[in-house]
């Protein structure tokens, strides 16, 4: 059954498994202004911190805000310059005004917005900025490869008996307006940053078991069929990056 606790049960294999993500986020971000030595930052679903760590790298303190106590752990012990809040994103108290930059990599559809969005809107201070990204694994607008042709297939088989419900990972624009929609944040940016990257058999079978989504069985199948393709694929990535600042509201 997906949940969030899948990933606390596969920390080790989510840290070694998941593509970083591509330098052109850090570069966009920075580039925007947003992410820069001396800033307040809190990452929100950090896991185990691929996004803690470089934002700690680009001089930011961060506040890392992690519900899964493994993922805590071990997030604590890599990156011991992160403050660590075990947690959701829903419960962990924060003081008001005090960040800069409120990130969600690959976290966002875990998270209440109802509650999240009103919840960062207090934390961050006036002018503050939310960026969400995710790495979505595959690129609609790449032609189809062998391996995605397999990939889909069991995708197919899986959606005839569970259809997935809500935005899709590559329906940004959705993602935007439905984070925009209470009036806390306007989005102010966004970016697709495509990119490809070659996998072997064990990379691919350790991925795809970090999917929420994916069961063993369906794991071995994607495995199998990059074994029958030579054993090693190449695979087409893309980054959607959604950029929102925080709203003035008026006074209630
Ligand atoms: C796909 S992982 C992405 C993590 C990380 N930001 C990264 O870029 O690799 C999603 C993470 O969100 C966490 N998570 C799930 N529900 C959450 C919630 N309500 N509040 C905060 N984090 C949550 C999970 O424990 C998991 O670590």
């Amino acid at each position: 059954m997906p949940g969030p606790l899948h990933f606390d049960a596969h920390a080790e294999v989510y840290d070694r498994a998941r593509p970083r993500y591509p330098a052109a986020v850090w570069a966009e971000l920075q580039d925007l202004g947003l992410l820069r030595p001396g800033i307040r930052a809190i990452d929100l679903g950090a896991c185990t911190g691929l996004a803690t760590g470089p934002l700690l790298e680009a001089g930011a303190s961060v506040d890392a805000v992690e519900p899964g106590p493994a993922l805590a752990d071990r997030l604590r012990r890599r990156w011991p310059a992160a403050v660590v809040h075990v947690g959701t994103a829903e419960q962990v108290e924060l003081p008001a005004a005090v960040f800069d930059l409120a990130v969600a990599a690959t976290a966002v559809h875990w998270f209440d917005l109802e509650v999240v969005v009103p919840k960062l809107h207090r934390v961050l201070r006036p002018g503050g900025h939310f960026a969400v990204w995710r790495n979505a694994f595959g690129d609609p607008t790449v032609s189809i490869t062998p391996f995605r042709e397999r990939v889909a297939q069991i995708v197919a088989r899986r959606e005839a008996v569970n259809p997935q419900r809500g935005h899709g990972e590559l329906d940004t624009h959705a993602w935007a307006a439905r984070l925009a929609s209470s009036g806390h944040f306007v989005t102010t940016h966004i970016r697709h940053f495509s990119w490809s990257i070659g996998m072997r058999t064990d990379q691919i079978r350790d991925l795809f078991t970090t999917f929420s989504n994916w069961e063993a069985a369906e794991v071995d199948e994607a495995a199998r069929a990059v074994d029958e393709l030579g054993g090693q694929v190449t695979e087409h990535y893309v980054t959607p990056l959604i950029v929102l600042r925080r709203n003035t509201l008026p006074d209630a």
